[in-house]
C-alpha cells in the first residue's frame, strides 16, 4: 500500500531543510541581535487555552483531541496563548520587560493554498510588560530588521499598520455596541480576502442597519491619520489612540524603517486578543497572503488569569516568506552550501582500513569528512569528492609510499605528496 502525505504537511528533503534552517538561523540571529531570549512551549496544550480568546477562526481550525483520560487537548495553531501562560505562571521571578522569542511549529486545520498550510513554522516576538508605543515600533523594527538583512527592500514588502483602539472608538461612534466589536472585527478583517457580496453579506448579518453599515464602509476608506484627525471630532480614548498612532510612526522614522512602513485602517487582525496597534506586513505586489502579523494585547495575561500587564508582539510564518524571496530570487544564492573539509579517498584496498581511522581522526579533531565506502578508481572518487562540495581530497593507496598521502586542493587541482604525521600534525590531530 503506497502511503500519501497528509494533506497541507510538508516533507523536508535535504534541501528544503537547508532553507527552513537558514529561514530559522536567521530569524534566531536577529532576535539576540534585538536583545530577545528564546523561549518555547508543548505541542499540545488543553483546548480550553485556545477557546478563551483567541477567536472564531481560529477555534474552527483547531487539531483537536481527547487523550486517554478523556482530556480534551488541541495541538498549538500559535504560541500567544502559552505565552501568556507560561509568563503568568512565574510573574513575580521574571524580571520585566519580558523579551523572549520563539520558533513554534504550528497546525491550523486551514485549507490549504499558496503561502496557507497545515503544519507551518512561525517565528514570534513579543515584549511584556512595557505600555509604551515604544515597544510596538521595537518589535515592528525587529521584523524590517531581518527582512532587510535577508534583502527585502521596502519596493517589495509593506508593514500596514493601524489601531483597534482606534478603531474601537470610530465604531462606536457610529453607534456600534461594546459586544458587538469582536464579531465586527472578524467582518472587517475579511474585508480584502472575501469576494465583495461575501464581504457585504458577512457585514450585514454583524450590522442590519444600513446607515450604520456605509458609516463603516466609508471609515473603512480613510486614507490618513491626518484625515481622522481633521474630519471627526476626536476626544478622550480616540483622540489617545490617535496620537498613540503619530508616535509610533514618528519612532519608527527615528528607528531608520518608517520608508517600509504605512497606515492602513484597513488593518484589523483576525485574532480575537488584540487591544492596540495591529499591523500586517505583506508583499508590495499584494499578491501573497501576510507574511507576518501582530499587536498589542494588553488584556491576554489578565484574561488568563495573571496580572494586569500589557503585551505586543508578531508571528511571521515560513511559507509566503520563503516564497517571495524565491520569487525575487534571493533565496538560492543565500543558501549556504553543502561544504567539506575533506574528502577521503582509497584506490587500494589494502589502504582501506587507514583511510577509515584517517576520516575518524579528522572527524573528531572537528574537520567536515566524509569518505569513500570502497576502494575504487580515483576519478570516481574525485567526482564524488566534488559533488559533494569537498575543500579537499586526501588520496590513500599503492601510487605512494605508505607512510604518505596526496593532498589534492579541489578548487585549484593542485596536490602535493605530504608525509602521514606531518598531515595529522597540519590538521592538529592528536598524534598518540
Ligand atoms: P497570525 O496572523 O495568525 O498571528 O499568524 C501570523 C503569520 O503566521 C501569518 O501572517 C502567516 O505568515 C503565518 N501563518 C498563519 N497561518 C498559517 C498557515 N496556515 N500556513 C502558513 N503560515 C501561516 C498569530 O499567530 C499571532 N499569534 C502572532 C502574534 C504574536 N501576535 C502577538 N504575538
Amino acid at each position: 500500500m503506497k502511503i500519501q502525505p497528509v494533506k497541507g504537511t510538508r516533507d523536508f528533503y535535504p534541501e528544503n531543510m537547508a532553507v527552513r534552517n537558514w529561514l530559522i538561523d536567521g530569524w534566531k540571529r536577529v532576535s539576540v541581535r534585538n536583545g530577545f531570549e528564546e523561549y518555547d512551549g508543548p505541542i499540545f496544550e488543553y483546548l480550553k487555552m485556545f477557546q478563551i480568546k483567541s477567536g472564531d477562526e481560529i477555534v474552527e481550525q483547531l487539531f483537536s483531541f481527547e487523550d486517554r483520560g478523556g482530556r480534551k487537548l488541541a495541538l498549538r495553531p500559535e504560541i500567544t496563548p502559552t505565552l501568556a501562560r507560561m509568563v503568568n505562571q512565574k510573574i513575580n521571578s521574571l524580571s520585566k520587560p519580558i523579551k523572549w522569542f520563539s520558533v513554534p511549529r504550528l497546525f491550523r486545520a486551514e485549507r490549504p493554498q499558496k503561502g496557507r498550510l497545515r503544519e507551518f513554522f512561525q517565528w514570534n516576538i513579543d515584549i511584556i510588560g512595557v505600555d509604551d508605543v515604544l515597544a510596538d515600533a521595537e518589535v515592528i523594527f525587529c521584523a524590517i530588521d531581518y527582512l532587510r538583512e535577508v534583502g527585502l527592500t521596502s519596493d517589495d514588502i509593506v508593514v500596514k499598520i493601524s489601531s483597534r483602539k482606534m478603531l474601537a472608538e470610530l465604531l462606536k461612534s457610529i453607534g456600534i455596541k461594546e459586544n458587538q466589536l469582536d464579531a465586527l472585527y472578524a467582518a472587517l478583517d475579511k474585508r480584502n480576502k472575501l469576494p465583495d457580496d461575501a464581504f457585504e453579506e458577512m457585514l450585514e448579518e454583524r450590522v442590519p442597519d444600513k446607515d450604520k453599515r456605509n458609516k463603516i464602509i466609508e471609515l473603512m476608506a480613510v486614507e490618513s491619520i491626518k484625515l481622522i484627525r481633521d474630519c471627526l471630532k476626536l476626544s478622550g480614548p480616540a483622540e489617545e489612540s490617535v496620537d498613540e498612532l503619530e508616535r509610533l510612526f514618528d519612532l519608527l522614522n527615528i528607528m531608520g524603517v518608517s520608508d517600509y512602513c504605512t497606515f492602513d485602517i484597513g488593518i484589523v487582525r483576525g485574532l480575537a486578543y488584540y487591544t492596540g496597534i495591529v499591523y500586517e506586513i505583506y508583499d508590495k505586489a499584494s499578491e501573497l497572503r501576510a507574511i507576518g502579523g501582530g499587536g498589542r494585547y494588553d488584556n491576554l495575561l489578565k484574561l488568563f488569569g495573571g496580572p494586569d500587564i500589557p503585551a505586543t508582539g508578531f508571528g511571521i510564518g515560513d511559507c509566503v516568506l520563503a516564497i517571495l524571496l524565491e520569487e525575487k530570487g534571493l533565496l538560492q544564492k543565500q543558501l549556504p552550501q553543502r561544504k567539506l573539509d575533506y574528502f577521503v579517498a582509497c584506490t587500494d584496498d589494502a589502504y582501506w582500513e587507514a583511510a577509515v581511522k584517517l576520516t575518524m581522526k579528522l572527524r573528531t579533531a572537528g574537520w567536515k569528512t566524509n569518505f569513500s565506502y570502497k576502494a575504487a578508481k580515483l576519478t570516481k572518487q574525485l567526482k564524488e569528492a566534488s559533488d559533494q562540495n569537498a575543500r579537499r581530497c586526501v588520496i590513500i593507496g599503492s601510487e605512494i609510499e605508505s607512510d604518505q598521502l596526496i593532498v589534492k586542493n579541489m578548487a585549484t587541482g593542485e596536490q602535493e605528496v605530504v608525509k602521514f604525521g606531518k598531515f595529522l600534525q597540519q590538521c592538529q590531530i592528536d598524534l598518540r
